[in-house]
């Protein structure tokens, strides 16, 4: 499998007022396009860092990220942002909806990024939304939330598709639910996009292709799971 995202020697250092905090520490990686990752590691090892450079929310210190065979590492703020829409979508623990605005509002908001939108509704649909469409997020539950924001997510049809925490919010049942639609994303019907998810829960490591620990800004360990467990297969 082709590599869609590289890292060479990516250090990232945040200033605030005299002191200086190394979050990434000369981080080098490889990811394959189609693979579902999931990154472990304790609170503060640089793990959001991580996720936010490689989706171009935030740049690097020194070293260089390469996405789909581009360098992006000096992109300024207006390539940062046409790279976003064009190749990356975030789904975040909390959401991050438009209380404002009705279900499909939120998800056709995509078209003023994007112009190759999936239909919004049908993502809807495909999220088991077609129900709620006219509802505001006030009127829907945590889980019916989440998958409104995996419905805008995918709407793009991103090639990768960035989560931080996605099920944190989430009880269990609901978090598997979620789980399935975001690996669904990695399958050649879905165009094999590349899933990477931020958890602190440790069984995720069973269903995934790839496993990144991260300690302390570095990378502990890079595993491949051979025979990667479907999501009801695991004990949650
Ligand atoms: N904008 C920022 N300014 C200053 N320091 C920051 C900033 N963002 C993150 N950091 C620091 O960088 C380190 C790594 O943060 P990061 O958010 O990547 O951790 P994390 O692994 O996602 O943790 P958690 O599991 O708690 O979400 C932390 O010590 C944090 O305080
Ligand atoms: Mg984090």
């Amino acid at each position: 499998m082709r590599d869609i995202i590289e890292l060479n020697t990516v250090s990232k250092i945040y200033k605030t007022g005299e002191k200086e905090y190394r979050a990434l520490d000369n981080v080098s990686l490889k990811i394959s396009k189609g693979e579902f990752v999931v990154i472990l590691g304790p609170s503060g090892a640089g793990k959001s860092t991580l996720l936010n450079l490689i989706g171009g929310m935030d740049s690097v210190t020194s070293g260089k990220i390469i996405i789909d065979g581009k360098d992006i590492s000096d992109y300024n703020e207006q390539q940062l942002t046409d790279f976003r829409a064009e190749n990356i979508g975030f789904i975040f623990q909390f959401y991050n909806i438009l209380p404002t605005l009705t279900v499909i509002e939120n998800v056709e908001l995509v078209k003023e990024v994007v112009k190759k939108q999936v239909d919004a509704k049908k993502a809807l649909e495909s999220v088991g939304l077609e129900e709620h469409l006219n509802k505001f997020p006030n009127q829907l539950s945590g889980g019916e939330q989440q998958r409104v924001s995996i419905a805008r997510a995918i709407s793009k049809n991103p090639k990768i598709l960035l989560c931080d925490e996605p099920t944190g919010a989430l009880d269990s049942k609901t978090g598997i639910e979620v789980l399935k639609l975001l690996k669904m994303q990695c399958s050649k019907s879905s165009g094999e996009n590349t899933v990477i998810v931020v958890t602190h829960n440790a069984l995720f490591a069973e269903i995934a292709d790839t496993v990144i620990r991260v300690k302390n800004g570095r990378i502990e360990s890079v595993t491949q799971n051979q025979n990667p467990k479907m999501v009801d297969e695991v004990t949650w």
